[in-house]
Order: structure tokens, then C-alpha cells, then sequence
């Protein structure tokens, strides 16, 4: 149908009409909060590069989890930042780790939220890469074991959810296969499965002390310019039992979200990472955009290319703002 006979403004006159014809939804309960637990009581070190969020302890998380509760957050992924690293990242599956003393914290006092635990060696090697170093780069199979033993351990903790986000091939299968064996098959799996060598991740590596001490990550962590590839990793990673697929970052790989979503049909993610974050935050600072339309904005595209969670930084902000508080 043409114009005149179609007129598409007639659908936009208000806000009812709006809403009734609004194609994408989005609560509360599309959200997960990322967390950096760190050493400490009572405090919060506020992480520069990224306003408004910071290393948390033990106790400041839990009430974090209590606020994202109310405000009817479903989830929250957290984020160790160790007193020891090593060449191997022992903390990483130390039952007393961090993170697991976090699970267990947050299950005992808000025992309704889902906790998903980032599995990864980076912030927990002196030398902050994802695994392993042998002839100055980073074991695949040598690390497996020791993701797998991390997962274990969150896993012991009372972690709902496990999310490898090392880029280790094989990684998914090694975990699942610990799990199983040791009575955890309830336990699921969002593998970061597209996961791009970014540069939007730099304030993450600030608040979570994982900088590489050399190098980079791309001998691991997916080349920006391909898509196909994007595919084929997620294809490998739902064979080897991922029950939730991962995109990673957001905002500059939405095309990769929607291909993920058409070709495989399964749970998709997209994290709207740090350095998203601290440009909005940053501009916003400067009076240069309206903070809460762009997140809002933001949000909704990301679900409309076919994300049905998202982790985001944001998650209280417009948690709040879609409650209407
Ligand atoms: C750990 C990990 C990273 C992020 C999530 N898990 C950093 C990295 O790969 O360097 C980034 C999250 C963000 O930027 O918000 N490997």
C-alpha cells in the first residue's frame, strides 16, 4: 500500500499507540549485571575508566545483588580479582577463591539470583593472558584442564551458570565433560563464543587488573573484520554442549548477533562491554548526548538484532528507568 493510503505517522501520534505497535521488548529480566569482587570489607574502590562502577567486597557485592533484585534483575556475572597471581593462575580454582567465596555469599543472602561466574585465567596469571604461556604464547590444551578445574570450582560454590571467556579451542567440551562427571549436569554453559580481539575492552582490564604483560590476545580472540568465523565458533561451541551463546562486544557486532540468532535459534547474549560503557559515560559527562535515551536506545537495538540477555553496566540504570523510578 502507498501514500496516501498508508500512512505510516499514524501509528506515532502518542505513546499508547506507540507501545501497542512496538516490535521489541525490553525488561528488566533481558538483563545481567557484571560485578568486580575484590579483597575487602565494606568497600568499593571505584575503577576510573568506567564511572559508577567499581571493586567491590564480598559484603558491598551482596547488597549489590539485593538492589539488582528489587529492581527485578534476574542475573549477575562476577568477576575475580585475586590477592596472588601466578604463572598459572592458581586463585583461578582455588575453592577459597574469590569468586567462589562470592557465589557462596550471594546464594546464602539473595539466594534468588542466578550467578554466573566468568571463566577465565587472565585475571589471576602475573603475566594476565588467558591461559598457560609456553614458547611466548598461550597453550590451548594445556589450559583446558585448568578452565575445567576453575569451572569445577565455581561450579562446587553453587554457580548456576558457568562462562568461559578465554577463547581456548575445546574449551566448552572440556568443561562440560567436568561438570558431568562430577554430578554438575544442571549446571549451564554461556560460552563466549564470538569473542573479538577489541579494543573496546581496555577500562574492563583496568577494573579487573588483567592487562596482558605482553602481546595481545588476538593469537586467541577473534579478528574484527570476520563474521563467517563468528558462525563456525558458534556451531563448535553449541556441538561441544553450550546451552547459551555469547557475542562479544555488542554495539559493533550487532551483525553478528542477528547471523548467530537466524542461523542457530539458541539463547543468544551480547555484552555490552567497558569501553561502550565509559563512552557514553564520557560524553554524557561533557553534556554531549542525554545518558539515558542513548542507554535506552542502545539496549533496544541490541535485543532487536536478536540478543534475548544482555550483560551491560547499565543493567541498574535501566532496570530503573523501564520501572519508571
Ligand atoms: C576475560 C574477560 C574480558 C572481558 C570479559 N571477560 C577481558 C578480555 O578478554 O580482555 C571484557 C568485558 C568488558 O570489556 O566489559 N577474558
Amino acid at each position: 500500500m502507498d501514500f496516501p493510503a498508508y500512512r505510516p505517522r499514524r501509528l506515532r501520534r502518542n505513546e499508547r499507540l506507540r507501545a501497542l505497535v512496538r516490535e521489541t521488548a525490553l525488561a528488566p529480566s533481558h538483563l545481567i549485571y557484571p560485578l568486580f569482587v575484590g579483597a575487602g570489607k565494606d568497600s568499593a574502590r571505584p575503577v576510573d575508566s568506567m564511572p559508577g562502577v567499581a571493586q567491590l567486597s564480598i559484603d558491598r557485592a551482596v547488597k549489590e545483588c539485593e538492589e539488582a533484585a528489587a529492581l527485578g534483575i534476574p542475573a549477575v556475572i562476577l568477576f575475580g580479582i585475586p590477592d596472588h597471581k601466578d604463572a598459572v593462575g592458581s586463585e583461578a580454582y582455588a575453592d577459597g577463591g574469590r569468586v567462589q567465596e562470592a557465589v557462596r555469599a550471594i546464594k546464602e543472602r539473595v539466594p534468588g539470583m542466578l550467578v554466573v561466574t566468568d571463566v577465565c585465567l587472565c585475571e589471576y596469571t602475573d603475566h594476565g593472558h588467558c591461559g598457560v604461556i609456553k614458547n611466548g604464547d598461550v597453550d590451548n590444551d594445556a589450559t583446558l584442564e585448568l578452565l575445567a578445574e576453575e569451572a569445577l570450582s565455581h561450579a562446587r560454590a553453587g554457580a548456576d551458570i558457568v562462562a568461559p571467556s578465554d577463547m581456548m579451542d575445546g574449551r566448552v567440551g572440556a568443561i562440560r565433560r567436568a561438570l558431568d562427571r562430577e554430578g554438575f549436569a544442571q549446571v549451564a554453559i554461556m560460552a563466549y563464543a564470538a569473542k573479538y580481539a577489541s579494543g573496546f575492552y581496555a577500562p574492563f582490564r583496568e577494573a579487573a587488573e588483567s592487562t596482558p604483560g605482553f602481546g595481545d590476545r588476538r593469537t586467541y580472540q577473534m579478528d574484527p573484520a570476520n563474521g563467517d568465523e563468528a558462525l563456525r565458533e558458534v556451531e563448535l561451541d553449541i556441538r561441544e554442549g553450550a546451552d547459551i551463546i555469547m557475542v562479544k562486544p555488542a554495539m559493533t557486532y550487532l551483525d553478528v548477533v542477528y547471523r548467530v540468532k537466524q542461523k542457530f535459534g539458541y539463547p543468544v547474549a551480547a555484552y555490552n562491554v567497558s569501553g561502550e560503557y565509559a563512552m557514553i559515560k564520557a560524553a554524557a559527562k561533557n553534556g554531549w548526548i542525554d545518558e539515558r535515551r542513548i542507554v535506552m536506545e542502545l539496549l533496544f537495538s541490541i535485543r532487536r538484532a536478536g540478543a534475548d540477555m544482555i550483560l551491560t553496566y547499565f543493567a541498574k540504570d535501566a532496570a530503573r528507568e523501564l520501572r519508571g523510578k
